[in-house]
């Protein structure tokens, strides 16, 4: 198995990483930082989607994120409110569907809502798919996932024998979403901090020093190519 060259990545996720380093290296606040980044996904997420790339996966508050300062943590949590009209009405115009991974239990009511409405909204766009990790966690999804699979079979609707991986997949908070193709960090770091591990078994990766908020779409459509010249073997034997 391999892909075509020249193809675009199916599923493209982004650690979007370094808002913090970008808004001190230009004397502003952290949330100042988070706010160009934010500001930022809405133009990769445009570019994404006239790539031709069909789900963007994007890291956008983890579940160890909630060790940060409470004013760091509230500020981020007020950011999708806040940005109703710039974000979230743009996706929204491009024909985005917008659609949110990971627990939802520790969220503000509002922002549950907010997410949920946005979801309802969007459920029928078919241009891309948007998929927004907040408080996510791989280990926190394997978690859940194995308690509903456990819960199933108590019930017997479920039987050990025919479980496989696609039964599991589903009962991922990513459920019905292809695997990732191609995996980028913006930011200098290497390393996956808790991210789609599932999802991104056979994942390409690209990390890039660039901090997430100057990650513009030339950077991106850069990636991108460089995805291009990779030779996927998926195990196999290639060439
Ligand atoms: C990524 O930027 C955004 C979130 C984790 C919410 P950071 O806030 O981690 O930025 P740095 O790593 O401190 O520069
Ligand atoms: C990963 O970035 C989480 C998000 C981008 C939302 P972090 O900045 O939290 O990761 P570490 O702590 O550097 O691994
Ligand atoms: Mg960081």
């Amino acid at each position: 198995m391999s892909h075509a060259p020249n193809a675009v990545p199916n599923h493209v996720a982004i650690i979007l990483d370094g808002n913090g380093r970008w808004a001190k290296k230009r004397g502003l606040e952290r949330h100042e930082g988070h706010r160009a980044g934010a500001l930022n996904l809405r133009d990769i997420a445009l570019t994404a989607a006239d790539c031709g790339v069909n789900v963007l996966s994007v890291f956008a508050f983890s579940t160890e994120n909630w060790q940060r300062p409470k004013e760091e943590v509230d500020r981020l949590m007020a950011l999708p409110a806040e940005l109703d009209e710039v974000l979230w009405d743009k996706l929204e115009a491009a024909q985005i569907s917008i659609r949110f991974s990971g627990r939802r239990d520790r969220l503000k009511p509002d922002t549950r809502d907010l997410m949920a409405e946005l979801e309802a909204k969007t459920f029928t766009h078919t241009r891309m798919v948007l998929n927004v990790c907040l408080d996510y966690g791989s280990k926190d999804e394997r978690l859940h996932a194995t308690k509903s699979i456990a819960q199933a079979a108590l019930d017997k609707k479920l039987s050990l024998e025919t479980l496989d991986i696609t039964t599991l997949s589903s009962a991922l908070y990513t459920q019905g979403l292809p695997d990732v193709d191609f995996l980028i960090r913006t930011s200098g770091e290497q390393r996956l901090s808790n991210f789609l591990l599932f999802q991104s078994a056979y994942a390409e990766l690209y990390f890039t020093r660039v901090l997430w908020p100057d990650f513009k779409p030339k950077r991106f459509k850069r990636a991108l190519k460089v995805y291009q010249k990779r030779t996927r073997k998926f195990g196999g034997v290639k060439g």
